[in-house]
């Protein structure tokens, strides 16, 4: 049943495309519009909202992080994204015109659960975006968008992660359709891009032979670091949560422009960097800032590994090691630049001997607080 793959993670994270296709079909009509019939919120409900809150834990709560920037660019409305365990405890100001959105891969998490109970009880309308037909969470929202990535056995979250990333593009788009903001020619550009997009994961997954070859030179090291900025900022959490949980290796993901206010005293000779770098193009006051954070930890002895788009020339001098990833806007990087930070960390956990699909001390799904 692993189809040939060594483990069901390698399996996974090689199903992407097809998961990232599924989770769009039939949800953007030819001509560039949304269709989600599933959301049972109706556009004037949604034309009503002032606020967005997303609830999630790990790789959920990531892409929620990812989410904010594309609801808040998009839409316009304001939009928080707090950890499930963190909402449920704290005395969150919502009301009926906040709209709460629980990611879920299993559908089944305890503290995601008690959130969106939480949010109910407010009188907010909630939103799940989940991976299993009928599961608690989705039972118990407003309404769910499904990602169709198809069962995930790892406990490694990896196709879940890029679907649950495609289902907040698409929520954040409709917002924007329903309620006319910003709805124009930058849309309907990211709508074209976004139904291409599965075709550039394929393309980054048949070149990621040399950063396999690299993950096995770093597996004695001790800690690797993730630096990102903008929507590379989760996605080097992400890098960093997938290190932990599979390798075993002491791994933090900082924001770049965070490094002088602590974590680059952390920087010595030949401790591994992986910098998830902007593309040049639109916003590149971004890209140009995160260059020179590569250049400050480079000429501190780091060891740098840089997630660049092709053609990204700026960073080839200070890069040690250069992992290309397809041109995409802005917004939609994550959804390649992800990618390789998986393989990295299945190919370290490998080659330290760990157990892949089953990390120790994990479970798939939390369903204890
Ligand atoms: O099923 P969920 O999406 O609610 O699970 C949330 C987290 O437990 C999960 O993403 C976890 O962090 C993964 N093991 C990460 O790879």
């Amino acid at each position: 049943e692993k189809g040939g793959y060594d483990y069901f993670m390698l399996k996974e994270i090689a199903e992407q495309p097809k998961a990232v296709a599924d989770t769009l079909l039939g949800r953007i009509d030819p001509s560039g519009s949304l269709t989600l019939d599933e959301v049972r919120i109706s556009p004037s409900e949604l034309r009503e909202i002032d606020k967005v809150v997303i609830v999630a834990c790990g790789t959920a709560f990531h892409a929620g992080l990812i989410a904010k920037y594309a609801i808040e660019h998009w839409t316009r409305i304001p939009c928080e994204v707090e950890l499930a365990s963190e909402f449920r405890y704290r005395d969150p100001i919502l009301d009926g015109r906040s709209l709460v959105i629980a990611i879920s891969q299993s559908g089944e998490t305890m503290d995601t659960l008690m959130a969106l109970r939480h949010a109910r009880e407010q009188g907010s309308k909630v939103l799940a975006i989940c991976n299993t037909n009928g599961s608690t969470i989705p039972r118990e929202s407003d309404a769910v968008l499904y990602t169709h990535a198809g069962p995930e056995v790892a406990v490694a979250s990896t196709k879940a992660f890029l679907t649950q990333l495609v289902a907040c593009y698409l929520v954040a788009l409709y917002l924007g359709q329903v309620r006319g903001t910003k709805w124009g020619d930058e849309i309907q550009a990211v709508i074209k891009d976004l139904s291409r997009i599965s075709e550039e994961v394929e393309r980054v997954l048949e070149t990621m032979e040399p950063v396999r070859a690299l993950a096995r030179t770093l597996a004695g090291k001790d800690t690797v670091l993730f630096l990102g900025r903008h929507v590379g900022y989760p996605v080097a959490l992400e890098g960093a949560l997938k290190l932990k949980e599979l390798a075993y290796m002491h791994a933090e993901g900082f924001a770049a422009g965070e490094l002088k206010h602590g974590p680059i005293a952390l920087i010595e000779e030949d401790v591994p960097v992986v910098v998830v770098v902007p593309s040049p193009r639109g916003r590149s006051v971004l890209h140009d800032k995160i260059v020179s954070n590569i250049q400050e930890i480079r000429a501190r002895g780091a060891r740098t590994i840089v997630i660049a788009e092709e053609g990204d020339e700026a960073v080839v001098p200070y890069a040690d090691h250069l992992i290309r990833i397809p041109a995409t806007p802005t917004l939609l990087q994550p959804l390649v630049a992800t990618v390789p930070l998986q393989v990295f960390a299945c190919e370290l956990a490998t080659a330290r001997g760990n157990e892949v699909d089953q990390p120790r001390n994990l479970a798939k799904s939390v369903t204890v607080e």
